[in-house]
């Protein structure tokens, strides 16, 4: 990965043919510039992704990282198992590369905070 001056980055955005999403089945290519989120660099561009509290917190626009590089410098609630497990919530996530996320993947980050005790986990699950 080469830093470049005022960087902008090309965001690949998968969304799932099984999503519930408008653009179920659409795989959308987004400029994202370095201090701004895919979240808000996508609903600019018109795709509407799901997110409730816009802060890191709530999980709801969870989503795979598939390849590149993202930070969330403002996450109120993103740990390294999130990171490792190759979860990243749009609303905050900012790329540092050419960056492949699928989104709508609630469930699965729900799950996956559950299994390691981790909220919303368990509090959430059977809603
Ligand atoms: S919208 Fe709540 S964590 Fe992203």
């Amino acid at each position: 990965m080469t830093r470049r001056a005022n960087a902008t980055w090309t965001v690949t955005v998968v969304v799932p043919d099984e999503s519930s999403l408008d653009a179920a089945g659409e795989t959308v290519e987004l400029e994202v510039a370095e201090h701004e989120t895919i979240l808000a660099a996508a609903r600019s561009a018109g795709v509407w992704l799901p997110a409730d509290c816009q802060q890191g917190w709530c999980i709801t626009c969870a989503a795979r990282l598939v390849e590149g590089d993202v930070v969330h410098p403002s996450a109120r609630r993103y740990d390294d198992g999130d990171r490792e497990a190759g979860f990243v919530l749009t609303c905050t996530a900012k790329p540092r590369a050419d960056t492949t996320v699928v989104v709508d993947q609630y469930d699965d980050l729900l799950e996956h905070r559950a299994d390691r005790g981790k909220p919303p986990g368990n509090a959430k699950l059977g809603d």
